[in-house]
């Protein structure tokens, strides 16, 4: 403090001299915070946002006007130091940002890419890496610096409303894919926001509930992919998360945010709250959460209060300000950049229809009822018409025009009759009437009932056409979880569409096709025998209609394969009894007591045989794998390769996924992990590629709670390499004589 008023004075006895207002560059950045006042420091801490929105452009969450309007928020401006606000805007979908600006006729429209979980379906991190790439480009043409993407937390529980924002129920695959995204934003010389840093895997109570995870869970399932994408791709902002995980919200953790995320992991970058979260600010800044966004004059007073009654300290307040600073010496805004408000949208549409073909999974395709190359398609259900390309909240994406499954099929070449578009039209504006208007990006959008058709009716649509295509569509978003009912389940008037459809068609030896265009898992199990196809094509942004119709037609060979289970009841869910917490209506707290036993590693690990498991994709062709060799190959690394080979009779591309099961001599383990995957080139009919996967240590080791480290136990272990989690073709086992300590972690009481 006496040192500070020295600075004060002196600057004021030099009137503000050159001493007392350097101007910010990479080299001065402490001499910058020297010279804020004690109240700049203050209010440097916490951004700005959540302000007007422009009339007339819908429900939007932040708004900042100025500059950018639509981005959720920006930091304060210091014009005398030369420090000028950043902005970020979110989401993982693609750029949310206003459409309209006051006074102007020009729409700002931003593509909407494939969601979260569809991006991680395509296992294809260099296409997910060429998706982050496009977006981000979008980010720096429209004068943002900050992406508030990806969203990377574990889809523990199927009904988690933000799901579709997230990629697996797998720490490795969400490693992988959130890794390849955040190098291809970055890219561009913009920033992302690895969130929500950590454990939110629910929206009840998001603000209050406390997350019970035990250590090991925590270390091998919750912060498994944080870990990796830190290490690995060097995001330039995290963000800390709403809840509270074991007691502490996770802003204002130290050990969180501090000893792992920096000390254990080697974090270089910001860290910033989710907006508004977390209650003691004073203890936020002093855990290393270095911006509060988007700021609240009720931190100022606490943070003033604490700093002079001595709980907070002025070093960790200059400390979070030198980050940030930091963060903005690297921004476009700050080293001038020429934005164009332009960006390619035509050439990243592709880009997005490309992603999304190669996300959609085929579950079930007998008799190749798929690819349908032409033809009279009777095509039925509400989202084939009004098709669902994203999910609601911060994620939320506006394009200036989504195609539909119908308009997508259409220009596939197959026929949708004029009858059946019109009343399918009109029957969805009358529904949507009777919807309450959507005030807010968190009010859900409802889904709306399936028309009833009589059963003259389909028949006299079965006669007139080839095939039927049914389309099931699902929505849901941030600020509340999924149901049970009419969600999960279907709803009775979509049970008699397929019901109907199945039995009208099938009668006249014609086929049903059903396209779930989903934001996440629901009941397949209780219907699926009367389908002939499934194809999940989840929520696959604005060139929805097109990607579905890629695959339809065969143009694409599908190679999605699923990043979470598809249970056969919910209740074989392993967090089912848990989720969301008790009580159930706002819960205080959710005990995780499945532990690591998430996913697959619960299904298989205890024997409960899914309607459709993780990994699991059916393609067009055939694969067979052999000739797995397995051997040491220096320094603790085990290097696998195996032979795939197309031996069906269209070209496509499969996804060689690699399990690892570990010996249990210390500690019980799932039966078998994923610990590598390589999807491969596309392979015409006889064509052959070799696949090679390194082993680290740290892929054999579990994390052991007694000691509180990353331990690979001596024992015998299984490589199992196949194409999904279930079905593993080849084998091998090798053996580790002695135990290895990979890392040793900080013990959190
Ligand atoms: C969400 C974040 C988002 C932020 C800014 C919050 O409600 O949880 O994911 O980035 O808003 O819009």
């Amino acid at each position: 403090m006496r040192i500070r008023s020295f600075l004060f004075i002196a600057a004021c006895c030099a009137g503000f001299s050159a001493y007392a207002q350097p101007k910010l560059n990479k080299s001065n950045i402490k001499e910058v915070v020297a010279a804020m006042t004690l109240d700049e420091k203050i209010e440097f801490i916490h951004g700005i946002g959540m302000g007007v929105t422009v009339a007339g452009n819908g429900p939007v969450a932040g708004s900042v006007g100025g500059r950018v309007p639509g981005a959720a928020g920006l930091t304060q401006t210091i014009e005398r130091l030369g420090i000028p606000p950043i902005i970020m805007a979110d989401g993982p979908a693609g750029l949310r940002i206003d459409t309209l600006r006051q006074g102007e006729q020009k729409r700002y429209y931003t593509t909407a890419f494939p969601t979260g979980t569809i991006l991680a379906s395509t296992w294809n991190p260099e296409l997910i890496q060429e998706v982050g790439r496009n977006m981000g480009n979008e980010v720096k043409e429209y004068g943002v610096d900050v992406l508030l993407a990806p969203g990377i937390n574990i889809q523990r529980n199927l009904l988690c409303g933000r799901n579709y924002e997230y990629y697996s129920e797998d720490p490795y695959l969400t490693g992988r894919i959130g890794a390849a995204f955040i190098n291809g934003v970055q890219e561009n010389g913009v920033g992302t926001s690895l969130k929500h840093f950590a454990v939110n895997n629910q929206e009840s109570n998001r603000s209050y509930v406390d997350a019970v995870v035990s250590e090991r869970a925590l270390r091998e399932i919750y912060l498994r992919a944080f870990q990796y994408i830190v290490k690995t791709a060097q995001p330039w902002t995290v963000m800390s998360s709403y809840n509270k995980l074991n007691g502490t919200y996770t802003s204002e953790s130290k050990h969180l945010l501090t000893t792992i995320l920096r000390d254990e992991w080697g974090f270089k970058g910001m860290v910033t709250t989710d907006w508004f979260a977390g209650k003691n600010y004073p203890a936020q800044v002093s855990a290393g959460n270095d911006l509060l966004m988007p700021g609240r004059s009720s931190e100022t007073k606490k943070i003033k209060a604490a700093l002079s009654a001595g709980t907070l300290n002025e070093k960790d307040l200059d400390r979070n300000i030198e980050r940030i600073l930091e963060l903005v010496i690297k921004c476009p805004s700050f080293l001038g950049y020429k934005y164009s408000n332009n960006p390619d949208l035509k050439a990243h549409a592709q880009v997005a229809r490309k992603a999304a073909a190669e996300g959609m999974v085929l579950l079930k395709n007998n008799g190749m009822a798929l690819p349908i190359a032409k033809g009279n398609v009777c095509l039925l259900g509400n989202a084939s018409y009004s098709t669902f390309v994203g999910g609601t909240g911060s994620g939320e994406v506006a394009s200036a025009h989504n195609i539909s499954i119908a308009e997508g099929l259409k220009a596939a070449g197959m026929q949708v009759t004029n009858e059946l578009t019109m009343l399918h039209k009109k029957y969805i504006v009358e529904e949507k009437a009777k919807q309450p208007a959507r005030t807010n990006i968190l009010q859900k959008i409802n889904v709306l009932p399936e028309r009833g058709w009589t059963q003259a009716e389909l028949s006299a649509l079965a006669d007139k056409t080839d095939i039927a295509i049914v389309t099931i569509g699902r929505n849901a978003g941030e600020g509340s979880d999924r149901k049970i009912d009419i969600d999960y389940l279907l709803s009775d008037t979509e049970k008699a569409l397929i019901d109907n459809a199945a039995a009208t068609f099938h009668a006249k030896g014609k086929k049903v096709v059903v396209v779930l265009n989903i934001d996440g898992v629901i009941d397949v199990a209780s219907w699926a025998d009367k389908a002939d196809a499934i194809l999940v094509a989840w929520l696959p942004g604005v060139q929805a209609g097109n990607a579905v119709a890629d695959v339809v037609s065969g143009r694409v060979n599908p190679s999605g394969k699923l990043a979470i289970t598809f249970p056969k009841t919910y209740d074989d869910v392993p967090s089912a009894k848990t989720f969301p917490g008790l009580p159930v209506e706002r819960p205080d707290s959710c005990v995780y007591d499945d532990d690591i036993y998430v996913g697959y590693r619960y299904a298989n690990t205890r024997g409960v045989a899914p309607a459709y498991e993780f990994g699991f994709g059916l393609s067009y062709t055939t694969f067979k794998m052999s000739n797995l060799k397995v051997k040491a190959s220096g320094n603790g690394l085990y290097t696998a390769t195996v032979t795939v080979r197309n031996t069906g009779k269209k070209a496509g591309k499969e996804v060689v996924q690699l399990y690892l099961a570990a010996p249990t001599t210390q500690i019980d383990k799932p039966s078998e992990e994923l610990k590598g995957f390589v999807k491969t080139r596309l392979l015409k009919p006889s064509e052959s590629q070799t696949v090679t996967f390194t082993l680290t240590p740290y892929d054999l080791a579990s994390f052991n709670p007694s000691q509180s480290a990353w331990i690979a136990d001596a024992g015998t272990y299984t490589v199992k390499v196949g194409n999904s989690s279930r079905n593993f073709l080849q084998q091998m086992t090798f053996s580790v004589n002695r135990e290895i300590i990979v890392e040793n972690c900080h013990h959190h009481e």
